[in-house]
């Protein structure tokens, strides 16, 4: 069973955003797969970094380009996850063995980070972007 399943609840009102949440959550759940199977998460981990980073650039235009009141904070956030996300980079770059070691948090910590970075961040501009 997948980590996430993404549910009608998850949207933002916007059909890009809507699909690129939607590709992330597909992410996270192969490095799920790839955890619970001892295989490497290193590239997955990879792609998720590439791939919210290319999102983030997108919803954050968005929201400039709405005007909206709250993007310093959500450009934070978004800054902080990519942090953790290089950290986690760094770490299994420099001992390749450390995903037996923090797979399992990282996974659950992505589990937790997406639904609720969806959930209660992103919710708060639904009804506000183009
Ligand atoms: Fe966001």
């Amino acid at each position: 069973m997948a980590l996430i399943e993404w549910v009608e609840s998850y949207s933002v009102g916007v059909d890009q955003l809507d699909a690129d949440h939607k590709r992330l959550i597909d992410i996270i759940n192969r490095i799920d797969a790839a955890q619970a199977a001892s295989r490497s998460i290193s590239w997955a981990i990879g792609e998720l970094a590439d791939y919210a980073r290319y999102h983030f650039e997108r919803e954050e235009k968005m929201m400039q380009d709405a005007a909206y009141s709250d993007l310093e904070k959500h450009h934070q956030r978004h800054g902080e996850f990519l942090e953790w996300l290089h950290s986690v980079q760094v770490s299994l770059r420099m001992v390749p063995d450390a995903q037996f070691h923090i797979g399992s948090d990282v996974r659950d910590y992505l589990g937790r980070w997406l639904t609720k970075h969806i959930l209660v961040e992103d919710m708060s501009y639904k009804g506000e972007l183009a």
